[in-house]
């Protein structure tokens, strides 16, 4: 039998809950599909910072380039600086496998309400492809207090490196700085991938900016996405200024079908998307790299305070799990558990709290591994 080796870092707060569940879905999903898993978990979260001092290891990424795709709870922890864990465990990942999509899908599933009055499943059905690797993201920035100062920094991607030497002269009490990034190489990539996305979808790609406000960044961005869509006369296009674009997204949804958008705005919109599908529970996301190690996530973060309450929804990384399998080219179990996350809602009798509910995380899990196993049971 064919057997996946698949990393795991369970990581802070609720992810060891939900992961527990996604594993739970994905082994049943490998009895019914014939293939097995064999898991391998890694510590890496705000528990091994604080026992450890390390975030990552260069170790563990060698170690980790030997697989396809990791499944990943989530990083996050009071009990550490804010972002000390985010650009130490998410983003160093994100950005050492050099996973350039952020692919999330935002889709209301049967038996789902969304909070958008007279909206179904058939008007809620779209996927952000969301720059994963580039913008305000980069890294670069900091704090000046009055005075003269040289300052260097270094974006150090597989595609380019670009470095930085910033002579600051200030008589500003104090300042500080964030710089975007957006090379030619990396919009092409998201740009390609976006529209051969959308050509074997609906064939519309909406693409996002801020091109009004700073037009050297989002002015190249939307340049090349013109560029690009040139060559696909078959899909039509538009652009939109983010702003105006969360206001379609409520307004409109039924609108869309592929959105591409760099990597601050594609976060932005994706958090409105879980609401608009029925709350972070029920939203995943893929950190892809087509050609080497991706990485599938709940987008809901780590949630502390329900942290060892068996409560949220673990059908986001359920279904992040999905994807995970379709990136490993088994579609047919992908869809077994698509199918058996839509059995789930649509009984609408299992579920947790967030759905109106007072099943547990375990129970929820349970339930969909279940249906994965028997599609057609009818208890
Ligand atoms: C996400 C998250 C992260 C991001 C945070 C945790 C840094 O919001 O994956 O959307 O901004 O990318
Ligand atoms: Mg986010």
């Amino acid at each position: 039998m064919k057997t996946y080796k698949i990393p795991i870092i369970a990581g802070d707060g609720v992810g060891p809950e939900v992961i527990a569940e996604g594993k739970k879905t994905l082994e049943a999903t490998g009895r019914m599909y014939g293939f097995d898993i064999e898991w391998k978990e890694y510590p890496y979260g705000a528990e091994h910072y604080l026992a450890t001092g390390e975030l990552l290891s260069e170790d563990a990424l060698k170690e980790l380039s030997d697989y396809r795709a990791i499944y990943l709870g989530s990083v996050g922890d009071a009990r550490v600086p804010p972002g000390v864990l985010e650009r130490g465990i998410l983003f160093a990942l994100r950005f050492y496998f050099d996973q350039y999509i952020n692919l999330r899908p935002i889709r209301l599933l049967e038996g789902v309400e969304t909070p958008i009055r007279d909206k179904g499943p058939a008007d809620i059905d779209y996927v952000v492809v969301r720059e994963n690797s580039e913008d305000l993201y980069v890294g670069v920035g900091g704090r000046v207090k009055k005075g003269s100062v040289h300052r260097d920094a270094d974006v150090t991607r597989n595609l380019y490196n670009v470095k930085f030497g910033l002579d600051i002269d200030s008589d500003s009490d104090e300042i500080a700085y964030q710089l975007g990034l957006i090379s030619a190489e990396g919009t092409k990539r998201i740009m390609r991938y976006a529209f051969e996305l959308a050509t074997r979808r609906g064939r519309h790609l909406s693409s996002v900016d801020k091109m009004n406000a700073m037009t050297d960044i989002y002015g190249f961005w939307r340049q090349i996405f013109t560029e690009t869509a040139s060559r696909y006369p078959e899909v039509k296009t538009d652009f939109n200024l983010v702003d105006a674009m969360t206001m379609w997204l409520v307004k409109n949804p039924e609108w869309f079908d592929v959105v591409v958008a760099p990597n601050l705005f594609g976060d932005i919109i994706t958090d409105l998307g879980a609401m608009v599908q029925g709350g972070l529970g029920l939203a995943p996301g893929g950190n892809i790299n087509p050609k080497g190690t991706s990485m599938f996530e709940p987008i809901h973060g780590s949630a502390p305070k329900y942290k060892g309450l068996n409560k949220v929804n673990p059908i986001a990384t359920i279904w992040a799990g999905a994807m995970l399998l379709e990136s490993l080219g088994e579609m047919q179990a992908a869809n077994g558990v698509m199918n058996a996350i839509q059995r789930n809602l649509r009984e609408r009798k299992v579920r947790t709290f967030d759905l109106g509910g007072s099943s547990t995380t375990s129970e929820v899990g349970s339930d969909i591994a279940r249906y994965v196993e028997s599609p057609h049971r009818s208890d």
